[in-house]
């Protein structure tokens, strides 16, 4: 059963209004939202319906403007012809007590509605970094927006299975274990053993461009590794262990789990059959040089799926992948979040998939790209290491800045942050920013870092949003109630000025942006309804005063209001992944 919140209510007697009317036919009803010039909360379009009944559209509209009576306990208070449309208002008070008996009826879970996606299974993968490799920028959006994503299909009641596929296999692996066996670990294994990894890859890299003979020496390695070489899988194991070691100090940081952690060697045992199975399907040929391929004529560009000395490659695993999640999970969607810069081989994967005879898991598996993180004139960001640029680092600058920040305003007095608290409000602040950012800007596009911008306290930021939150929590500690009031304390019908209506309207908005979040698998529907909401609060906020409303019974009501808004507030931020601060 879905969940029928304030709006949903309001939709449905709009409906049944119009159709007790016996003007308009049920099945012909489409309500919708008028456009942002028009004073009105819906709208029925008129044309068609005049027409079947052979009206001219100004009468008709008004003839069903007439017919329409209201109950008394409706939502809506007005119903009124206008030019194409008959226009329908929300009764203010009863609308106002409607939203915040909403939210203050579920708190942390307002805007959830666990009947969208009951009894159906996703898989999201996403992150999915490199072992003895650090973690770059790009894992940074992968990692943000498949969080979110799984905390908003989540809410809609989604059994949801989060999976990390790390690249923990594959010839490189071979080069590793060359490089160990010649020279051990570097001395630098104590102190930065991830740093450590990529440096003797490099070294090792470099030595087999000098002597071609390392380039066998690691393929033997690999194959020692493939076929269950104890000291080789010792070596591998040992790997993995210390790069997880410290993804897993960053997912902390990030506040993520996954329910599984199925690197890339976990498909395999399956290999072999699938590659088999590709070719007795004649999806995959076997090439003259022993190597498999997979071709497709015109549609994609053909690939390998095995190389001639028996390897398989990433390409293999992914299809392997694909099939396991299906046998596994039967998940209504497969989704995997990663770079855009590997749309052809989620392609060809997918197609290969569907040509072995299985085009239901094709249809269901689904490619969330984005675009790459660009640089603003961000000074030292792209310079200090080459290209890459690390999501530690990033992290760590953020949070610097932020401490920064938190500084100043302790300096200037305009804090109510302990110094114990500051530590750890910097690091939400930081981590949140970096955050936000990538989500608020939606996916397909690259982002922009931009350091002042990502760290301001005002416009469309992470901080922005958690400051009008601890603000919102201020204001009630400052009014001293304990227990908090609750909807039902106070008269919500006290909330009528436009400004408060508006704040109402878009607190009520919550589920739908949710349920579109969903739909659409864009977390910067939330952002962007979160922002929204700040900025409603800030308009309300400026015209009428709360703790000093003019009676007490209207105090308390924006009293009411309020904690309604820090409670949407932190909503939508635990969406998106972020915290959201008691007092900054
Ligand atoms: N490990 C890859 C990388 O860091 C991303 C893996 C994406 N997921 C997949 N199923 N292929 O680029």
């Amino acid at each position: 059963m879905k969940r029928k919140y304030a709006l949903d209510r309001a939709r449905a007697q709009a409906s049944d209004v119009l159709a007790a009317t016996g003007l308009v036919a049920a099945d012909a009803m489409t309500l919708v939202e008028p456009k942002p010039n028009i004073p009105a909360d819906l709208a029925f379009p008129i044309f068609a319906a005049a027409k079947s009944a052979g009206a001219n559209p100004a009468d008709f509209a008004r003839r069903v403007a007439d017919a329409v009576t209201l109950p008394a306990d409706s939502l809506l208070g007005a119903v009124e012809a206008a030019d194409g449309f008959v226009n329908i208002h929300f009764a203010p008070e009863r609308f106002a007590r409607a939203v915040l008996d909403d939210v203050f009826s579920a708190d942390d879970a307002y805007g959830r509605d666990a009947g969208i996606g009951a009894e159906q299974t996703l898989v999201v993968e996403f992150s999915s970094p490199n072992i003895a490799r650090k973690m770059h920028v790009g894992h940074l959006r992968t990692t943000v927006i498949g969080n979110s994503l799984r905390n908003i299909l989540v809410a809609l009641g989604y059994r949801v299975i989060t999976d990390n596929h790390l690249g923990d296999w594959g010839t490189q692996f071979g080069s590793l274990l060359a490089a160990h066996a010649l020279w051990g670990w570097p001395p630098q294994m104590e102190t930065d053993p991830v740093e450590a990894l990529v440096q003797i890859y490099a070294r090792f890299h470099a030595a087999a461009e000098a002597d071609p003979a390392l380039r066998d020496l690691a393929r033997q390695w690999f194959k020692r590794l493939e076929s269950g070489d104890e000291a080789a899988r010792a070596t591998w194991k040992q790997l993995v262990k210390i790069t997880l070691e410290e993804f897993d100090r960053t997912y902390q940081r990030l506040n993520i789990t996954f329910d599984t952690t199925h690197g890339e060697s976990f498909y395999e045992p399956m290999l072999e059959s699938v590659v088999r199975e590709a070719i007795d399907k004649g999806v995959a040929r076997v090439e003259a040089d022993g190597a498999v391929s997979v071709g497709f004529g015109e549609a994609l560009p053909s690939y390998l799926l095995q190389k001639s000395d028996g390897a398989t490659l990433y390409q293999t695993r992914d299809v392997a992948t694909c099939l396991y999640r299906w046998h596994e999970y039967a998940p209504a969607r497969n989704i995997y979040v990663v770079g855009q810069e590997q749309t052809l081989h989620f392609q060809q994967v997918f197609e290969t998939v569907r040509r072995m005879g299985y085009p239901e898991i094709a249809d269901r598996s689904v490619h969330i790209s984005f675009g790459a993180v660009t640089d603003v004139g961000g000074q030292r960001f792209s310079m200090r290491r080459g290209t890459a640029i690390f999501l530690d680092e990033v992290l760590d600058e953020a949070v610097a800045r932020a401490r920064q920040t938190i500084g100043e305003k302790m300096a200037e007095g305009k804090t109510e942050l302990s110094e114990a608290e500051q530590e750890t409000t910097a690091e939400i602040i930081g981590i949140g920013a970096i955050i936000y950012n990538d989500l608020y800007q939606g996916p397909e596009r690259g982002i922009r870092f931009d350091w002042d911008k990502l760290l301001s306290f005002e416009g469309n930021t992470a901080l922005y949003i958690q400051y009008t939150h601890a603000r919102c929590r201020s204001i009630l500690r400052k009014a001293d109630l304990s227990p908090l009031g609750r909807a039902g304390d106070f008269n919500a019908a006290l909330l009528t000025t436009p400004e408060e209506q508006a704040v109402l309207k878009q607190l009520a908005r919550l589920p739908h942006a949710l349920r579109e979040a969903g739909e659409k698998f864009l977390p910067a529907l939330i952002a962007e309804w979160t922002y929204n909401l700040a900025r409603e609060f800030a308009r309300f906020y400026h015209e009428h005063p709360v703790l000093d409303a003019a009676t007490p019974e209207l105090r308390q009501a924006r009293l009411g209001l309020v904690q309604a808004v820090g409670q949407g507030l932190r909503n939508g931020l635990a969406l998106l992944g972020i915290r959201a601060p008691e007092r900054m």
